[in-house]
């Protein structure tokens, strides 16, 4: 039996799993579009734990484990025992012994560390404040299904040096692609995280034009993530010049994409024109959440299939 694989950040899969990963998401979208049955983790459970909000993740994790013939099981950590303090290790050996897969949306990284160190079952982050690795599968499946192969692209990231943008670091330098990347003065990109992930695809810039010149996929996100609303007033003047706007998009290349992981604020981070514009992929790249962590949950399951 092969030992558990968690997915707690994108470099937790090889550059060739990803690359599996991409290929089973098109044959596991193209049979949903077609409404063909698709059942391969019948009776099995899936556990998902919030500690903050969700839409796109909760939802996409819970139809998709239903469509694969399982079932999900929505845990709100205040309403747990975790709420109360019970122990994160604890928590682990009890619910790992309840289900097949767990997936967990907190605050600290080292609490899905401490969970899948304790967990007899894969365990999936579903968004932490340093990471949200699920995201990062949707985004670049995205990319290929509309443009083909992202190596040797150039990704401009436009904003916070946060969890989805730490996440694109470590994308860069597994598949090969430039990251281009401009935050304000203080709200940089953590030399660790660059150093980590192999500093060699990735450019920081002062200035957001020039990140956004020639990139052929121009991408953003809230200028305070969940958890750092303390900080929103200081965020809200120090992003001011940051806002993906057409005139940013007009410097990239003619066919570039603009993705948004969601939820989005009009007239901060992005303005209206470019979101609803013709040039975003948004609901796109929500909806691939789906497909790519139908994919993904399969594989942890069930390692490769040739089904
Ligand atoms: N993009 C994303 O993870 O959305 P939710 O917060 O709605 O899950
Ligand atoms: N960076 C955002 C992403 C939300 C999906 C946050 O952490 O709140």
């Amino acid at each position: 039996m092969r030992a558990v694989r968690n997915f707690l950040q994108l470099r937790d899969l090889s550059p060739n799993e990803l690359e599996y990963i991409f290929e089973r998401t098109r044959i596991i979208k193209d049979r949903f579009k077609s409404y063909q049955q698709y059942w391969p983790l019948q009776d099995r459970t899936l556990v998902m734990l919030f500690e903050k909000q969700s839409t796109r993740t909760r939802l996409s994790f819970e139809a998709g484990m239903h469509q694969l013939g399982g079932t999900a099981i929505y845990v709100n950590t205040r309403d747990s025992q975790l709420g109360r303090g019970e122990a994160v290790e604890d928590a682990a050996q009890v619910i790992s012994r309840m289900c097949d897969l767990v997936m967990i949306r907190t605050f600290e990284q080292t609490m899905v560390e401490r969970f899948a160190a304790n967990s007899r079952v894969p365990v999936i982050n579903g968004l932490t404040n340093e990471y949200h690795p699920c995201q990062i599968l949707a985004d670049i499946y995205t990319y290929i299904e509309k443009r083909g192969p992202i190596k040797g692209k150039t990704v401009a990231w436009i904003g916070d040096s946060n969890n989805v943008c730490n996440t694109w670091l470590q994308a860069a330098a597994l598949l090969d692609f430039e990251l281009n990347v401009s935050s304000p003065p203080g709200f940089e990109v953590a030399p660790e995280q660059v150093d980590a992930c192999g500093a060699s695809q990735v450019r920081s810039f002062a200035d957001p034009r020039d990140a956004a010149r020639g990139a052929h996929l121009v991408t953003t996100d809230v200028w305070t993530s969940m958890g750092f609303e303390a900080e929103n007033a200081a965020r809200m003047r120090a992003f001011e010049n940051w806002q993906v706007d057409a005139a940013k998009m007009a410097l990239a290349a003619d066919d570039a994409l603009f993705m948004h992981c969601l939820p989005a604020h009009r007239g901060e981070e992005v303005s209206a024109d470019v979101i609803d514009g013709e040039q975003s992929v948004v609901w796109d790249e929500a909806e691939n959440r789906l497909h790519t962590q139908k994919a993904l949950m399969e594989f942890l399951l069930l390692d490769r299939v040739n089904d």
